[in-house]
């Protein structure tokens, strides 16, 4: 899957069973989170160039993502 983060595109193996804000943690990305709880929204993120996210709730469904915090931050 790819990151999409402070103008960078990070390619990332996915880890089975981990949200995408557990997997960026993992890969030493520094992605905007707070709570880790789903509640501030802070770690959102666009998916897919659709749908806004909580990466610290969601769980990929496959490695072919692309999670753009760029683009959330701009929305
Ligand atoms: S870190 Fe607060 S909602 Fe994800």
């Amino acid at each position: 899957m790819k990151f999409i983060w402070h103008g960078q595109e990070i390619e990332v193996e996915a880890e089975e069973g981990h949200t995408f804000l557990d997997i960026a943690l993992i890969a030493k990305i520094s992605p905007p989170y707070s709570c880790t709880e789903g509640h501030c929204g802070t770690c959102e993120a666009i998916l897919d160039n659709g749908e806004r996210v909580r990466t610290c709730q969601t769980i990929p469904r496959s490695d072919f993502h692309v999670i753009d915090y760029d683009k959330a931050q701009r929305n």
